[in-house]
């Protein structure tokens, strides 16, 4: 795997996921230990507000013995100031890795065909593959993957949707997806995850599943029509009556940040089979385990 980028949940096998999963662990267990990344640097593009993803790229670069250069859209203005490609082939001079967080998916596909080096998709309004990779390495943690879980994501089809369904494919896990008709995910996305299921009733997505995952209703991009969605997805909350009819001892995850009341309660997000904190922590450790694995080139 090292050189590759890691732009879309599907970009490895599974078993270079399983693989991933496995250096993540390692990682986290002894998180002060290899440094595999001594003086190697990471430049961050942001396109969009971050705190999980921002942080946890950098502590991870600094905890590998490398370092972050963090770059603000008024700092680069790419695509304004400067063809994307011409960023990527500049970069891929300057830096050993970059992470980009963008609207447009094509953005990080263009960087990642120009760059040289690997570029990680940190977001885009297609994906976000890197919370995925922790997603199911808190699954893996709290409800082990050989046991075949059941995963519910409940809500908007939306990037983070995207990537919960290409990963869970990948590795051969039943994720069913309960949005509002019209907000399902996308097409060409659920046509390349067989063993998924989409429906228009949040219950029966919902129904006995040993992890109950949502997101917020409208991404950022998406703020003008956060009134309308409001409306349109109140029966799509995750409340304590729709969490019960999952299975017992089922988990509930939200890759943050949430919009408390709205796509998910206080009683569910802070109740105790809630494990957002476990997996905004595995943010860490997951991307850890994609840049000691892809900037070692
Ligand atoms: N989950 C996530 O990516 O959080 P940020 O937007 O704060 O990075
Ligand atoms: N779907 C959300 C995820 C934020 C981490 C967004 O794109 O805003």
């Amino acid at each position: 795997m090292p050189g590759r980028s890691f732009v879309s949940a599907a970009d490895f096998s599974r078993t270079e996921v399983l693989e991933l999963l496995a250096t993540a662990k390692a990682l986290k267990a002894d998180p002060r230990g290899a440094r595999p990344l001594d003086r190697r640097v990471l430049a961050m593009i942001f396109e969009k507000p971050s705190l999980r993803t921002r942080v946890s790229f950098e502590t991870g670069m600094v905890q590998l013995g490398g370092a972050t250069i963090n770059l603000a859209p008024s700092d680069i203005r790419m695509g304004a100031r400067e063809a994307v490609a011409d960023v990527a082939r500049v970069m891929g001079r300057l830096c050993d890795g970059i992470m980009a967080r963008v609207f447009a998916h094509d953005t990080v596909v263009q960087l990642a065909t120009h760059a040289g080096v690997p570029v990680i998709n940190g977001l885009s309004d297609l994906e976000h593959p890197c919370q995925a990779l922790a997603d199911f390495l808190t699954i893996d943690e709290h409800k082990d993957l050989a046991s075949q879980p059941v995963v519910a994501y409940v809500g908007d089809g939306n990037n983070v949707c995207h990537s919960l369904l290409l990963l869970g494919e990948i590795l051969g896990l039943e994720v069913r997806v309960g949005c509002p008709p019209g907000y399902e995910p996308a097409a060409e996305i659920v046509a390349r995850c067989p063993r998924a299921a989409v429906t228009n009733d949040p219950r029966a997505a919902v129904a006995g599943a040993d992890v109950v995952y949502t997101d917020v209703w409208a991404s950022m991009g998406q703020e003008d029509s956060a009134a309308e969605r409001r409306r349109l997805f109140r029966d799509y909350q995750v409340n304590e009556a729709l969490f019960a009819l999952a299975a017992p001892q089922a988990i509930f995850l939200h890759c943050l940040p949430a919009h408390r009341g709205e796509e998910v309660t206080d009683q569910v997000l802070d109740g105790p089979q809630s494990q957002v904190l476990d997996q905004a922590e595995n943010r860490l450790h997951a991307q850890k385990a994609v840049l000691a694995t892809l900037l070692t080139a």
